[in-house]
């Protein structure tokens, strides 16, 4: 089975995201965007290479001549300028020109670099991403925003580079961990939770078929979610609005990555940012204090946490100031005016926030 979503953004070619459950015909589907002699090299995550890398280079090669693998070990320490310096000196090593082109295999942070490796390698060169979490498969191979983290600021450096190709191979899922499959679940909810309440419901009613990676299951909400992403990126492409929607959960999300050193995986932080931020949202009268509970409770069925120990509130307020994405002095927020509906909003105040952060704070001697 083959599905396929065309995401148009001006001034960008369009580009396909393809979900299927192998590699088949990959190779083929390139040849409609780069001739046979141009240089393929695949970026990926060590971890990733040692399962997938093969398979990927096999079906490339029945087509292209020249296809590298360069595999990287590849965690939040190195999603780093040091790496991307390493892919710069392998592509000019290997004499990759501007014709040729960069394939990410892996998951967000694999995609997040040879991506930026793409858009600055002799002024951006080609770009396809195979994304393997299912984060990546929702959420950051399709959307075009690449970087890396410097120094402490996470994702500080970086540029746009939309894809040319999406590919998704669902069956590589099969040896993804369940605290990385629920990372992934985290950006799926709230995909439903900001644009598609039907959706959010389907979600919650098939927890369960969900969780055992059924793949008709899989198949569907992938292509829901990858669809949601697709509307905001194409109606605002460069985040200078309401892509921001997008970051429902992540206000805090990021904060608290911060604040616990990335202890707790992204989607981790994104549930628990999503509980505070849907916790304000009751409070400012968006949202029954029934949805609260039940997006707050329906996190935990996917494997998510809705609380966390020892933090210290006043240092989760301090991050939220400092970080990039507030406007003019505001702490930026997204709410939810009801499920399946993000709107952004100015007007949260720091009481307000501290009050929803106590919600996720678990205090044991309370
Ligand atoms: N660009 C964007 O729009 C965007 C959006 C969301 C997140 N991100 C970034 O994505 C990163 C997180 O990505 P992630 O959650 O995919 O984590 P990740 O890339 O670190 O991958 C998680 C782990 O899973 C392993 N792995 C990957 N695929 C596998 C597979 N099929 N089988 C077995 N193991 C596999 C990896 O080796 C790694 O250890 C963060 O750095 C975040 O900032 C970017
Ligand atoms: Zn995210």
């Amino acid at each position: 089975m083959e599905n396929v979503i065309t995401v148009s953004v001006r001034n960008v070619p369009p580009y396909d995201v393809v979900i299927r459950d192998d590699f088949n015909g990959l190779g083929q589907r390139l040849e409609a965007l780069y001739d046979r002699e141009r240089k393929l090299c695949i970026i990926a995550d060590s971890n990733v290479s040692k399962l997938y890398g093969d398979d990927l280079k096999d079906e490339l090669k029945k087509t292209y001549v020249s296809v590298d693998i360069l595999s990287l070990e590849l965690g939040e320490k190195n999603k780093s300028l040091e790496t991307v310096s390493k892919c710069y000196t392998f592509l000019t090593e290997h004499r990759y020109s501007r014709k040729d082109a960069v394939i990410a295999l892996g998951g967000g942070i694999c995609g997040d670099v040879a991506g930026y490796v793409a858009a600055t390698y002799m002024r951006g060169i080609g770009f396809i991403q195979v994304p393997t979490t299912l984060l990546s498969m929702v959420d950051s191979s399709s959307g075009g925003k690449t970087g890396v983290n410097f120094e402490s600021y996470k994702n500080m450096v970086g540029a746009f580079k939309m894809p040319e190709l999406v590919y998704i191979n669902t069956s590589t899922l099969k040896t993804l961990n369940d605290r990385e499959y629920s990372t992934g679940m985290a950006e799926i909810l709230k995909a439903g939770l900001i644009r598609d309440g039907i959706f959010y419901e389907w979600l919650i009613n098939n927890f369960s078929e969900i969780n055992d990676r059924e793949t008709e299951y899989v198949n569907e909400m992938i292509l829901k979610s990858v669809n949601i992403k697709r509307l905001y990126v194409e109606k605002d492409p460069y985040e200078k609005n309401e892509r921001a929607i997008l970051n429902f959960g992540h206000t805090v999300g990021h904060a608290l990555e911060k604040y616990t050193g990335f202890k707790y995986s992204h989607g981790e932080c994104v549930a628990l940012g999503s509980v505070a931020a849907a916790y304000i949202s009751w409070k400012k009268d968006f949202l029954s204090m029934e949805e609260y509970y039940e997006i707050r409770d329906m996190f935990v069925p996917f494997g998510l946490p809705i609380s966390i120990q020892d933090i210290d509130i006043e240092k989760i307020i301090e991050y939220l100031r400092s970080d990039k994405k507030n406007s003019e002095g505001h702490i930026r927020f997204i709410l939810l005016k009801k499920i399946g509906k993000g709107i952004i909003s100015d007007d949260v105040t720091e009481d307000e926030i501290r009050d929803a952060v106590r919600q996720i704070v678990y205090e044991p001697n309370e």
